[in-house]
């Protein structure tokens, strides 16, 4: 596959996640300023990762993609809340996400800390009324999402990352918080697809979740790289972030140039494992790729 198969694959899912979104929310019977809230920073776009994760691994083992569809939202929904908390005040203190000014820019801390419950909760809702999806393979989608999305995931992950601020952690610390805080959501976007797609195999599922959680390691390490060389106007956020939290990062603790070292080892990791898998690996190949060489 050429670069321009994954760039036209990206196009066209992403337009179908996108379009999808909204629907999703809008249907919801909630207060307007809620909902409102809630689509703005959907709305707002984002790179839809998590959900071509998901997708090109049910495409990797000749699925159909659109079985992945609604999944692949309920985690871009989870992410997106998580954006929400994570620009806070009280959390990270930023102004801008997605090209545009943050939720609680807009709405203030209440509505946007809600948008996000909102947000949360209801990605769960969904998933459990799915008529498309067996109850059993929803059962374990649900159990797997939701840890990597709580405590012993993502947001557990988001309060180590708030103690590690202003300290010396080493790099064994850091690499825990950067899997759980970033790594698990990415890490089950794959995972789901493998769920989805009925991959039961034990070496085949742990091929993949070590592919998975070096590629998700990787996607972190590369955000702190860029929240020092990237371009603002691009990554539509503000970069220097890190540095005003006093944030642990990989630059921090290894300079920029051991950060991108420590970035291209995870990435040649995760393709071992990928390469160990049976599915065709050309499209995760390319998503690959384009995390370690991405400017936004
Ligand atoms: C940003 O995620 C937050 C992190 C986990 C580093 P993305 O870089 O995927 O953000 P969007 O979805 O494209 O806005
Ligand atoms: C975010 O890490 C992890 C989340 C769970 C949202 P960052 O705080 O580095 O993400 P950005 O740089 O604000 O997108
Ligand atoms: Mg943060
Ligand atoms: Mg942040
Ligand atoms: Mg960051």
């Amino acid at each position: 596959m050429t670069h321009d198969t994954l760039f036209s694959f990206i196009a066209k899912q992403k337009e179908e996640i996108d379009k999808r979104l909204p629907f999703i929310v809008e249907s919801i019977q909630a207060p307007s300023l809620l909902k409102e809230a809630m689509l703005y920073s959907l709305k707002a776009g984002g790179k839809r990762l998590r959900p071509m994760l998901l997708l090109a691994t049910l495409e990797g083992y000749k699925k159909p993609i659109s079985v992945g569809y609604e999944v692949a939202s309920v985690i871009e929904m989870i992410h997106t809340y998580s954006l929400i908390h994570d620009d806070l005040p009280s959390m990270d203190n930023d102004d801008l996400r997605r090209g545009k000014p943050t939720n609680h820019k807009v709405f203030g801390d209440a509505v946007a800390t809600l948008a996000g419950d909102g947000l949360l909760t209801y990605s769960f809702q969904y998933l459990s009324s799915l008529d498309s999806i067996p109850n059993e393979i929803k059962i374990e989608l649900i159990h797997f999402i939701s840890k990597a999305a709580g405590p012993s995931g993502m947001v557990g992950g988001q309060v180590e990352d708030i103690l590690g601020e202003k300290k010396a952690l080493s790099v064994e610390e850091l690499e825990e918080i950067h899997h759980r805080k970033t790594g698990d959501l990415l890490a089950v976007s794959v995972e789901s697809g493998a769920i989805l797609a009925g991959i039961n195999n034990e070496s085949e599922r742990s091929s993949l979740h070590l592919f998975a959680k070096h590629l998700g390691l990787a996607f972190q390490i590369k955000d702190d790289i860029l929240d020092i060389e990237g371009d603002e106007q691009l990554l539509g956020k503000p970069v220097g972030s890190d540095l005003e939290n006093d944030k642990s990062t990989y630059p921090k603790l290894l300079g920029i140039e051991g950060a991108k070292e420590k970035l291209s080892f995870h990435i040649e990791k995760a393709k071992k494992y990928l390469y160990e898998t049976t599915m065709d690996h050309t499209l995760l190949l390319e998503l690959t790729n384009y995390i370690h060489t991405r400017t936004k």
